[in-house]
């Protein structure tokens, strides 16, 4: 049956049914935390079947969890799965046609999105609200992919479509994680933003807002840490090499900043961080850090957010962190 049920009581947000797009890690994550917490119906749909079979296993293991540590009734996850409706690849997105809020998961890259969002503001209603989970692409640049072929930002139309788009950044992993980051884009309506807000915290999470601008407050501050901490390890890794096929001079030692076991023990016994940047980075996915990194050195120009060269090279390497089995530390 893909028919999503219909909601009980419309809630502050107004939002019956919430559509996900991407069915990885955060996708997977929102609509867990859509259908448990704010217990509304779900589309989830992956252009991967095999990505939505996957999600799906994995929504299916963290219920039964749940229900094992008595967190939830067996009830309450047959209902909270039985909210979850797949949309098929072949489907594709008109299948999010009944959505009052869709919220687009897919991979960190601009064209992708502009895609999807275009699409979407043709297949949806007018009124639904057109969330991404972007943690560093400028919501009012997706906004702006918004308008239909055909109209002009000046229109009515074009305006009305971009005027309900919003970004709302969850974190990794969504059920755990407490925060979801509000970012308002030029176009965005108060009244998409008051909406966006009140579904986030009925899926149970704190909310801040942060201004557009390249990685809003939370990667804005993340990202240099963790290239800073690649960079310290880049020159110790650089030293190493150099040790062993020439004699050191005190100026190379001087280089080597720390290890890797050290830049993660500092701010983990130092500063209290319940992980280190190095092993923080391969839980987010080196690949995604990079392209986050990118999107913020394009963004400003600025220096301090250049990718490490070493982080690079690893992603080339397809040593993608915790997903790939290997990044700064190896994986089962
Ligand atoms: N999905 C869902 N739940 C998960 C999970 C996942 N991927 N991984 C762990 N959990 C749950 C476990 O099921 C467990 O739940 P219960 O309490 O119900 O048993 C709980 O988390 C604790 O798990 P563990 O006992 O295995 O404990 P842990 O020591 O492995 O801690 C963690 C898990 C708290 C998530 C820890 O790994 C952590 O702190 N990770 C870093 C989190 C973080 O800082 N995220 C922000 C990344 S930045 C970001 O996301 C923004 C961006 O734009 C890049």
């Amino acid at each position: 049956d893909t028919t999503p049920k219909k909601c009980m009581a419309v809630a502050a947000h107004g939002i019956r049914t919430v559509g996900v797009i991407g069915s990885g890690q955060m996708g997977l994550g929102i609509a867990y935390v859509a259908a448990l917490r704010a217990r509304v119906p779900v589309l989830l749909h992956d252009r991967s079947e095999a990505q939505l079979k996957k999600g799906l296993a994995f929504m299916d293991k963290l219920l039964d969890k749940d229900v094992t540590k008595g967190k939830i009734s067996a009830e309450d996850a047959k209902e909270t799965r039985g909210r979850v409706t797949v949309i098929s690849a072949e489907k594709g997105l008109a299948g999010m046609r009944d959505a009052d809020m869709v919220i687009e998961a897919v991979s960190e890259k601009l064209s992708l999105k502009e895609a999807i969002f275009k699409e979407l503001s043709a297949k949806v209603s007018a009124d639904t609200i057109l969330a991404t989970n972007t943690s560093s692409i400028s919501i009012t640049k997706i906004a702006a992919a918004t308008i239909p072929e055909g109209q002009t930002a000046s229109s009515s139309e074009g305006s009305k479509s971009a005027s309900r788009v919003v970004g709302l950044h969850f974190f990794n992993p969504v059920p755990v994680m407490k925060l979801v980051e509000i970012i308002s884009a030029l176009q965005t309506s108060t009244d998409t933003l008051d909406r966006a807000r009140n579904f986030a915290v009925a899926c149970g999470k704190e909310v801040t807002t942060s201004q557009d601008v390249p990685g809003f407050v939370s990667n804005a501050l993340l990202m240099p840490f963790i290239n800073e901490a690649i960079m310290c390890l880049e020159k110790v890794g650089a030293s190493f090499v150099i040790q062993r096929y020439i004699i050191v001079t005190s100026c190379l030692i001087e280089q080597g900043v720390a290890t890797r076991d050290d830049i993660d023990k500092t701010l983990k016994l130092g500063m209290n961080h319940p992980m280190g940047p190095l092993q923080l980075a391969d839980f987010i996915g080196l690949d995604t850090c990079l392209a986050i990194q990118q999107t913020l050195y394009n963004g400003t120009s600025d220096s301090k957010y250049r990718p490490s060269v070493l982080l690079e090279r690893m992603v080339d390497a397809q040593w993608l962190g915790k997903k790939s089995g290997k990044g700064f530390y190896d994986y089962d």
